[in-house]
């Protein structure tokens, strides 16, 4: 696997501030790798030079993705990121398995490419999307959220991609569509964890159209600087950063336009425990578990204080207009 060799202290360069002969270091690096047999470094999976660094030789490394920061309002968050070693090691992806580990372990047999989404159903331009034009369709930017998982704990990612937004404009959705529905990759091949029976799968998740157009709504290809790893959901996945992280579906491959709320994985396997919404929220439990503070990956010292969960995750400026006037309780 590849993040065995990540090395934590090295700063790595954004694409803009490589000169040519690090390039040419870079690319002559990669042709030692490559002869050296190291596996996993599937550059032929991520050939769209339209968005791709030059550098994507850095040898133990993804290719690296151009992009510019964002000036999104709440894009960037100040708070520290999170380790890239913690964010691709401690993963929930049932599709390989269950313990926290086992993406890492496992998803490295999910094949990337070729990849393609299928748009359907209250749109006007429905069709396959291959995800080398879905990389270039907008402009690829850094943003920087915080992500709290429904288990209690949470994690700062620098995330690369753009609002699904500027997609959906595009295939423009018909008056009647009120919904968007995400349908994730399920191969009994390549995913071991479809052997288990925890979700009925495809995995699937949905969103409000209002909230899938919200601009914090992210289409991710990447994460610090480089294309997704395969435990975080590559090619392509959601981000929706003031929910749950369960509802930020990994590795697309349908996404449908309806007139009625989808039935999401979760809300079929407990419908007590998980709703549609799934928004951040320190004043609604989880039927088994108190929502009220989470613990951040990386400070977990003997003596560290939990932190407190914030409405919507802190979003509330961004996002808080989406449900004026909704009972949060009954729309968990
Ligand atoms: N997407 C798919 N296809 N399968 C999954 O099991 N797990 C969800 C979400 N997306 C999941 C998924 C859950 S429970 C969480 S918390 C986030 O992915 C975790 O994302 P991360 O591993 O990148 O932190």
């Amino acid at each position: 696997m590849l993040i065995r060799n990540h090395d934590h202290g090295f700063h790595h360069p954004l694409a803009s501030e490589i000169t040519p002969a690090e390039l040419a270091q870079g690319r002559r690096k990669l042709l030692q790798t490559l002869g050296k047999g190291v596996a996993g470094l599937s550059l032929a999976n991520w050939t769209s030079g339209a968005v791709l660094a030059q550098n994507q030789a850095r040898p133990g490394r993804l290719p690296a993705l151009n992009h510019v920061k964002s000036t999104l309002s709440g894009a960037i968050t100040m708070e520290k990121s999170t380790e890239f070693k913690d964010a691709t090691s401690y993963n929930n992806f049932y599709e390989f398995g269950t313990d926290k580990s086992d993406p890492a372990r496992y998803a490295h047999t999910l094949k990337t490419s070729p990849w393609a989404v299928n748009i359907e159903g209250l749109v006007k331009k429905p069709g396959q999307y291959g995800i080398e034009d879905l990389l270039k369709l907008a402009a690829m930017e850094e943003r920087i959220y915080r992500m709290r998982c429904v288990e209690g704990w949470s994690m700062v990612i620098p995330w690369l991609g753009y609002s699904l937004a500027e997609l959906i404009r595009r295939l423009e959705p018909l008056g009647s569509a009120k919904y968007v529905e995400f349908v994730t990759q399920a191969d009994r091949e390549t995913m071991p964890g479809l052997s288990s029976s925890v979700i009925d799968w495809p995995y699937v998740e949905g969103l409000r159209l209002d909230e899938a157009m919200h601009p914090l709504t992210m289409l991710s290809f990447g994460m610090y600087g480089e294309v997704l790893t395969k435990q975080c959901g590559a090619p392509v996945r959601l981000v929706v950063p003031w929910k749950y992280g369960f509802k930020s579906s990994k590795s697309i491959v349908r996404i449908r336009f309806t007139d009625r709320q989808p039935t999401t994985s979760w809300m079929k396997s407990a419908p007590q425990e998980y709703g549609f919404y799934s928004n951040v929220n320190p004043g609604v439990d989880h039927p088994r578990w108190s929502q009220a503070s989470e613990r951040r990956i990386g400070e977990d010292g003997l003596f560290t204080k939990k932190r407190k969960t914030l409405l919507f995750n802190g979003y509330e400026a961004q996002v808080g207009q989406l449900y004026a006037g909704m009972d949060l309780k009954k729309y968990f």
